[in-house]
């Protein structure tokens, strides 16, 4: 007898096989269980009918609880109605371990609770379709950059400064060496890196102190920071447009089941296709103003304005030349107008708001010298890296995306919690 998974029961119809995994709900007819059944891979109905059953089967049968892991033996069928769809009539049934009361139960639970139970919580439909939309956007990122000349580039995690402003950094004691600091953005070793392989990425996490508690802020998250060498702002947003239309179309094509179990409105990510829209800075201001925002010509956007603005188009909008003043030290002015950095943000429609950051960076010695004692950064810790303004200097730019927020996006989900496996809030580090 085979041992299959359900993602492949469509080969076996007929056939008896054997599958292992877990009985997630059970309803029962006097002579018929109808076990609602998963393992790992999807989801059927396995139906135990006394007359097909031995009577040792028949009796484990009768003691199944939810979440109890079992392993069944029976013969693939059909779904009567569902095309898609294949249920097994089961012949034997045998116990792994009989679970005591499972704590999540029919009712509806808070938030809290759930996450309190995030390690038993992985296991609902729900945050199975999640975990495996999250896994086909990260695949689908390693292919696209893959295929455009991109090198995986592993950046540290432990780091001697901050890469996104000193704010949200958190503090380790390292030795004797005095602190150190989880890093917010692999992006100043990637910058190391282009000099010897052009383009580069990396993916892994990343960490930020932030005292922000919304809907879109995690302390730790996976980012995807990319750099190239000798690509200018034009050609890095053409870079950002074609990944997320291929991230996005690979889940289309990938997770039918996925997103109709989340609900999700598939046509909105249907559209997002290049080019995407456009706006500078000054053009988002005037916009959300006649909104009805209050925000002032120097203000970043803040999680509203992201909110109200993106609301009002159906594909990703890149809001491009921030004041330099309110962005980082690293980013190339705008030769047009010196008070405006060469950057933009891409912001998910439908209300989800930013999803990746990314500029052009200065290029020239002297001038990122003086910004860096603009911003009260140690002059010390960034001599490395400013060592690659002085041997082979080249533009180049790029951007980091924040993986939590495009599987909140794609997923349709209302807050970035539930993107990740184990999310670390401000106010949670466990489970
Ligand atoms: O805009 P950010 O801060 O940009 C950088 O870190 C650049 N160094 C990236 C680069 O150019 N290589 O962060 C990038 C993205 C944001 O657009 C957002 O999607 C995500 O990271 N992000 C967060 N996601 C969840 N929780 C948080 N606290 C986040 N902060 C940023
Ligand atoms: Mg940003």
């Amino acid at each position: 007898m085979e041992l299959i998974f359900i993602k492949d029961m469509e080969k076996f119809v007929g056939r008896e096989v054997e599958m292992r995994g877990w009985v997630f709900n059970i309803r029962s007819s006097g002579k018929i269980y109808f076990l609602q059944f998963r393992d790992g891979t999807g989801f059927i109905q396995a139906i135990a009918e006394k007359k097909q059953l031995s009577e040792e089967s028949w009796q484990i049968a009768k003691q199944l609880t939810i979440e109890s892991s079992v392993i069944i033996r029976g013969t693939v069928s059909q779904h009567p109605k569902k095309t898609n769809e294949f249920e097994l009539q089961v012949k034997e049934i045998e116990i792994v371990q009989l679970a005591p009361e499972y704590p999540i139960g029919k009712k509806e639970h808070g938030p809290e609770f759930l996450l309190d139970h995030r390690h038993l919580w992985l296991r609902s439909k729900r945050q199975w379709a999640i975990q495996r939309i999250r896994d086909t956007l990260i695949r689908a990122t390693y292919d696209w950059m893959n295929q455009h000349h991109f090198v995986k580039f592993d950046s540290p995690i432990l780091t001697p400064a901050a890469c996104e402003g000193t704010t949200t950094l958190f503090e380790v004691e390292y030795f004797d060496l005095g602190k150190a600091y989880l890093s917010q953005s692999g992006q100043l070793y990637l910058e190391a890196a282009i000099f010897s392989l052009g383009r580069v990425y990396d993916f892994g996490p990343v960490f930020r102190a932030e005292k922000s508690k919304t809907r879109r802020h995690l302390t730790e998250f996976w980012m995807m920071d990319a750099e190239a060498a000798f690509v200018q702002h034009e050609e890095n947003l053409k870079i950002q447009e074609e990944l997320i239309s291929y991230m996005v179309k690979r889940v289309l094509d990938e997770n039918q089941l996925e997103l109709e179990i989340l609900e999700r409105d598939i046509e909105p990510l249907q559209k997002v296709k290049p080019p995407f829209y456009r706006l500078t800075h000054a053009e988002a201001v005037k916009k959300l103003r006649e909104l009805g925002s209050d925000i002032g010509e120097k203000d970043d956007l803040g999680g509203d304005d992201e909110t109200i603005l993106t609301k009002q188009y159906d594909k990703p909008i890149f809001v491009e030349k921030y004041p330099a003043e309110v962005k980082a030290f690293y980013m190339k002015r705008d030769p047009e107008n010196p008070e405006l950095a060469l950057c933009a943000d891409l912001l998910a429609p439908e209300g989800y708001g930013e999803i990746i950051g990314g500029s052009e960076r200065e290029d020239d010695y002297d001038t990122l010298v003086q910004r860096i004692k603009e911003h009260n950064l140690p002059l010390e810790a960034f001599s490395w890296y400013l060592d690659l303004r002085k041997y082979g200097s080249v533009p180049h730019s790029g951007f980091g995306f924040g993986l939590e927020r495009i599987v909140a996006w794609v997923c349709g989900l209302k807050h970035v919690r539930e993107t990740i496996p184990f999310p670390r809030l401000i106010n949670r580090v466990a489970p």
